[in-house]
């Protein structure tokens, strides 16, 4: 058997892969299991999605292969919507491309921009596409920590001038997974104006666009002057529209950087099914009438957390957007042994900071993606076990 590539071995333990088996394991030994680990609500699609996709798929045309095209009515729906939305226009053929969903696209993206040598700026903790698109490229991922000392944000000014040289890609997501941070204006306009200096291609990850709360209204990177020159932004329809199993989502930018990532993509895969496709574009023609009423429900559930895991010494202020709490711990808790014990104690699946990057470390994530009641009894028993843990370390 030939030997692994260094570039396989240079990918880290993917960081949900464990948990169905825990669950399994947990379930198997008859413990109530609360899952608000992965970032995947037990909510449906849009009524006009489903009725869509069922008519769609009794359409012959619709089982064919959708190349690297896809279905035109897409490409429009989401021009459309970013218009609507955001104020922004983009043609249809050159400046968008459609995804199986954006964690596809993003990890993809650095096979056109980055080689052996070259660096990636990547938010830690972070997406996981982010560094393994960059190691499977052969870059070097160069992490910078989140914390609330540096309001979650990546100052580029604060990363050494070799490291700036050699970079290629910045990784930026906001609203932020897991922490929640929003990112304010003037340091989209600063970073946009920092990465055309710099010649550095911004990737903006606008997964969590859409779910936002109390007015809070995320924008879109090319609602920045510049950005245009620089970035390119990646949508998905998994969190807005429930749709994380239907593999659908976008990116757009002008068409040097979306150019290079259709063509890497035409060498690999073959597009989305179609009638995913055209009920995707059912649902962003529709946007309105169902986003408002689903973030409702996340609403609800985000209250729900934020009084629950509040009351049971976890204090926190209620995030203004995306579906997770980033919690923390006391210092002498670490996070894999505080989700360790919750799981195996209590059955409540979360995530640990460290297991998304070293700079995650003394905090958790919770998603909102169970009913308010379920929310509230796992806060409960996060509760107890930090009572537990607190007791063993003092
Ligand atoms: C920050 C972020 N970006 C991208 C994605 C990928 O979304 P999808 O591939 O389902 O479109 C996710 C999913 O959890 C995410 O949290």
């Amino acid at each position: 058997m030939p030997e692994y590539t260094k570039r396989l071995l240079s990918l880290p333990e993917y960081p949900l892969g464990k948990i169905p088996q825990q669950k399994r394991e947990l379930i198997a030994r008859g413990l109530d299991v609360i899952d608000l680990g992965a970032g995947d609500a037990d909510l449906s699609p849009p009524d006009a999605v489903l009725e869509r996709l069922a008519a769609a798929s009794r359409i012959p045309t619709m089982s064919r292969y959708g190349f690297a095209l896809g279905l035109m009515e897409f490409r429009e729906a989401i021009v459309r919507w970013m218009q609507r939305r955001f104020g922004v226009s983009f043609d249809p053929l050159t400046e968008i491309v459609p995804l199986i969903g954006s964690k596809e696209g993003i990890s993809h993206l650095a096979l056109a921009f980055v080689e052996k040598g070259d660096v990636t700026i990547i938010p830690d903790p972070g997406y996981n596409a982010y560094i393994g698109g960059t190691l499977l490229a052969e870059g070097e991922p160069y992490k910078v920590a989140l914390r609330p000392e540096n309001d979650f944000l990546i100052d580029l000014d604060a990363i050494p001038a070799d490291v700036l040289k050699r970079a290629k890609l910045l990784y930026l997501n906001y609203p932020n997974n897991p922490t929640s941070a929003t990112a304010p204006k003037e340091y989209l306009e600063k970073t946009v104006r920092r990465c055309k200096e710099l010649d550095i291609v911004l990737v903006y990850d606008n997964a969590y666009s859409e779910l936002a709360f109390d007015g809070y209204v995320p924008p879109s990177i090319f609602e920045i002057e510049g950005a245009r020159d620089v970035a390119i932004e990646f949508h998905s329809m998994s969190k807005t529209y429930n749709m994380t199993g239907w593999r659908c989502g976008w990116a757009a930018g002008n068409p040097h950087l979306v150019g290079a990532l259709a063509k890497v993509k035409s060498f690999i895969d073959t597009g989305t099914y179609l009638a995913i496709q055209a009920a995707a574009a059912t649902a962003l023609d529709n946007s309105e009438s169902f986003v408002p009423g689903n973030v409702a429900v996340f609403k609800e559930r985000r209250d729900a957390a934020v009084a629950a895991f509040s009351a049971n010494g976890f204090p926190c202020q209620p995030p203004r957007a995306t579906m997770y709490l980033w919690l923390p711990l006391p210092a002498n808790i670490p996070s894999a042994v505080f989700a360790e014990r919750l799981m195996q104690d209590e059955g409540v699946v979360v995530l640990p900071g460290s297991l998304l990057g070293k700079g995650g470390e003394g905090f958790f994530r919770v998603s909102f993606i169970t009913n308010p009641d379920r929310i509230r009894e796992a806060a409960n028993r996060a509760g107890r076990v930090l009572k537990k843990l607190s007791a063993q370390a003092a």
